[in-house]
């Protein structure tokens, strides 16, 4: 069984076609025109159009572009009058799935709705594979494991299908682009257009053509008609980074956008009418800054349908291991090389604050790597931001620490000489790469720490 939509300006013939597939069991919705029928298209699920091609106005290759631009491959069957075959090849070339001409024969039409079905099926079949694998990738590109990051995750899976406003807030490198993409992917609209634009990275005064394009003409410079993000994001969704940046004037056009989803484009009167998911993050507060007067409180709440909070990373340490394994995973497949942390490393990793977030951690694991020539990654000084005399800090969450982190149970099987290295590399990195400070804390002889560090390969 298929849906099959009908169009033809001919009540008999409509009724003749709708008669002759409903008796195969197929759901039969008919229009009387093009643009009927582009409207039906729009609000019902539709596997096969059957559609004349000579209709008044809009005729039924138009019908077919329109069509396939705004949802994408649906078989499309045009029936053609005798002795027009040039024009139904023609229609082939341009995505028709077939023609028939007139006067149709029944059972051609039969077999014909029959195998564009079979195609509309494998199509969706296609479509369900592809967005089951890409959520998985999605969800497996946000790495971690901590409470916190498992509920950003529910949040993704849950508003993923619906078409609601998000707004993503979270510290500078936590992530959100990752969420962004995640909510996409995982959407219904994933496979229509993903558009990104960094709101703090336009120039104030091209922001508006930026985000609703531009008439040629509409100021110095507009050489040409200039489709905006909007447009180009019809049917799809539009990713706005660093919405707290927005000047107030814009704010203004984008309440109205979401309003009554249409606009204009800057220098043009014609109403655009389109259909975008939005999604917005941003590393202000943006509550504050509504309190401030720099962001308008009604786009607000607009915008704020459905809020991701992603927390920083200091408030998930536990998540620092799983995200240093899984960037060193990264480098090595980059640079064909089979490194791994070492513990020092891994519990330098784990005690820094992190206001730079993951994207610091990141930059950090891949200095370390760069910079330690053998299988295992060290700390160097220099390599790494000094860490200043260690603040009395609130006892970490406790995290129950996995057996292979357990700094005693990890050195046995270990050769005494071995053990002596790490604690040394790591009460350096621990002093902020501090020499004197080392050997005071180590009770040995600065002397003694030189000659150990330049045989561990340590340079200045
Ligand atoms: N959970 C995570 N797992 C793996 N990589 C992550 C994770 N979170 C962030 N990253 C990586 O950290 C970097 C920063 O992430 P992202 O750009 O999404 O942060 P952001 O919150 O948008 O930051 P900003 O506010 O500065 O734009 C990226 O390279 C991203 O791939
Ligand atoms: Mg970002």
């Amino acid at each position: 069984m298929a849906h099959i939509l009908v169009i033809d300006d001919n009540q008999g013939n409509r009724d003749t076609y709708a008669e002759v597939l409903e008796a195969d069991g197929h759901q039969v919705l008919t229009a009387a025109s093009g643009e009927a029928g582009l409207a039906k298209l729009g609000a019902a699920q539709v596997d096969v159009v059957l559609c004349d091609l000579k209709l008044p106005n809009m005729d039924g290759l138009a019908a077919m572009e329109l069509a396939h631009e705004k949802h994408g491959p649906i078989p499309w069957i045009l029936i053609t009058a005798h002795g027009s075959e040039e024009i139904a090849v023609a229609a082939i070339k341009q995505g028709a799935f077939n023609y028939l001409t007139k006067p149709v024969d029944i059972a051609r039409l039969r077999a014909t709705v029959e195998s564009a079905a079979r195609l509309a099926q494998a199509n969706r079949e296609n479509r369900r594979l592809r967005r089951e694998l890409g959520y998985e990738e999605a969800l497996e590109r946000i790495v971690g494991n901590s409470p916190a990051i498992r509920q950003v995750k529910n949040m993704i899976r849950q508003v993923a299908a619906s078409d609601a406003t998000v707004l993503i807030e979270g510290e500078s490198g936590t992530g959100k682009e990752l969420v962004a993409d995640a909510i996409h992917a995982l959407s219904n609209r994933s496979g229509r257009p993903y558009i990104k634009l960094n709101t703090a990275a336009i120039p104030r005064d091209l922001l508006e053509s930026e985000l609703f394009g531009h008439e040629r003409g509409a100021f110095t410079g507009a050489v040409q008609q200039k489709k905006g993000k909007f447009e180009i994001a019809d049917t799809g969704t539009l990713f706005l980074d660093e919405i707290g940046e927005m000047p107030l004037d814009n704010q203004v056009k984008l309440l109205r956008v979401l309003q009554d989803g249409s606009f204009t484009r800057v220098g043009g009167n014609q109403q655009i009418t389109v259909d975008v998911r939005l999604i917005c993050a941003t590393n202000r507060d943006l509550k504050q800054e509504v309190l401030a007067g720099r962001f308008r409180m009604d786009l607000y709440f607009r915008l704020n349908v459905v809020n991701i909070v992603v927390p920083p990373l200091r408030e998930r340490r536990e998540d620092i291991p799983l995200l240093a394994r899984a960037f060193v995973e990264r480098l090595n497949q980059r640079h064909r090389q089979d490194k791994a942390l070492s513990d020092e490393a891994l519990h330098y990793l784990r005690r820094q604050d992190w206001p730079g977030n993951i994207r610091e951690l990141e930059n950090t694991v891949e200095k370390l790597y760069v910079l330690s020539p053998g299988r295992e990654i060290v700390v160097h000084r220099g390599a790494v931001a000094p860490v200043a005399e260690p603040a009395p800090r609130a006892p970490e969450p406790a995290a129950p620490a996995a057996p292979a982190e357990d700094p005693i149970r990890a050195l046995v099987g270990l050769p005494l000489d071995e053990v002596e290295r790490r604690l040394i590399l790591a009460t350096l990195a621990h002093c902020g790469g501090n020499k004197c400070k080392t050997a005071r804390t180590l009770q040995i002889g600065l002397k003694t720490l030189y000659r150990k560090l330049a045989a561990y390969g340590v340079k200045e």
